[in-house]
């Protein structure tokens, strides 16, 4: 069993990342259908919360079946962080994650997320700050450095642990190379391995098949793995890993009646939680990846992307499952 403070996960749990315009609930609720461990929500920012700006605060939806699910927030101001973070822990969630990875503009270069990796002295402060805070336990999301010379996540990790973080997950890669090039593990192994270290250290970057988490699980030794793009659009990597490091075995891929099954109930979610008319329009970027390496099917896409019926799209996911049972 893993231990998150309070929070207990079976043995090398595969987290689902927090990824902006994806993690939202109907998303969170296929990968849990489909074995994920631990859900975290987009990340949202500090400011917006502090401001009850209406965009942040809908970021904050959490579902009893999701749990545990940690809500990220990000932000470059210390007491932002802190009084953002009481107002997430209003709505209860299992864990408070803190962004110190991301590397876009937008957020990096205003001092948050990865920019942090510059400022080991003022990550340490904010967060302690906010684990003073809240009663949540806190957790951090970060990167290897901010570049190649500065690659200093094991300095960072240590103190982090110091001031009561109880888990920390790393993606393998700096904050110069954004998405760029392969994630590199190394530096998350010796995290892990550090003597100094307890809490439970994850990895996260690139991980896309059972035999990939296998080999970053038996070369690295860390505790568990935080899957993020493979997931999109495929739910079931959690469960293909899942049995894969159970058995040795791998499943066989999804049915087309459970892709249809899975893309129906994250279109039915997406317009429970947003309304029949958002719902519908941010559907839309799923069904290209729900329906990957299906033949002839641009026409279809095309069709599901431009409908604003719920029933005509119904009709053909149905039509779908009619055409092309044989060939799947
Ligand atoms: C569309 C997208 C949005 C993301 N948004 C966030 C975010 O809100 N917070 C965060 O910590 N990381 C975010 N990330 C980074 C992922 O959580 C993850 O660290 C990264 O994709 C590497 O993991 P992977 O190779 O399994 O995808 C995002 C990544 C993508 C592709």
């Amino acid at each position: 069993m893993i231990c998150i403070g309070n929070i207990k996960l079976p043995d090398f749990p595969l987290l689902l990342a927090p990824m902006e315009d994806v993690s939202d609930p109907p998303f969170r609720h296929v990968c849990k259908q489909q074995g994920a461990d631990m859900l975290y929500t987009e990340f949202v920012s500090s400011e917006g919360l502090i401001r009850h700006a209406v965009k942040s605060m809908k970021k904050l939806d959490i579902f009893e079946n999701e749990r545990p699910v940690g809500v990220q927030l990000f932000g470059s101001d210390i007491d932002s962080m802190r009084e953002a973070a009481i107002v997430a822990e209003k709505v209860n969630p299992d864990l408070i994650d803190i962004n110190y990875g991301c590397p876009v503009k937008k957020v990096a270069c205003r001092g948050a997320g990865a920019a942090l990796l510059q400022d080991i002295p003022k990550m340490v402060s904010m967060t302690a700050e906010i684990v003073k805070s809240v009663s949540a336990p806190v957790t951090v999301k970060t990167r290897l450095g901010w570049d190649d010379s500065t690659l200093n996540v094991v300095e960072a990790a240590e103190r982090l642990q110091d001031i009561g973080i109880k888990a920390i997950t790393i993606h393998g890669r700096t904050r110069k190379q954004m998405y760029k090039g392969d994630a590199d593990w190394t530096l998350i192994g010796e995290v892990k391995n550090n003597p100094r270290i307890h809490i439970p250290v994850f990895g996260n970057g690139d991980v896309n098949s059972p035999a990939k988490a296998a080999e970053m699980k038996n070369r690295y030794g860390i505790d568990g793995i935080m899957l993020g793009r493979a997931a999109i659009g495929y739910p079931w990597i959690f469960r293909e890993i899942k049995h894969y490091l159970a058995t040795g075995q791998l499943l066989p891929p999804p049915t087309l009646n459970e892709r249809l099954d899975s893309c129906r109930t994250h279109l039915l979610k997406s317009i429970e939680w947003k309304g029949e008319k958002l719902g519908i329009l941010e559907m839309r970027r799923h069904y290209t990846s729900y329906f990957k390496g299906m033949e002839n099917f641009k026409e279809t896409r095309l069709k599901l992307v431009t409908t604003d019926s719920y029933a005509e799209i119904m009709a053909m996911l149905e039509n779908i499952g009619v055409r092309y049972a044989e060939a799947v």
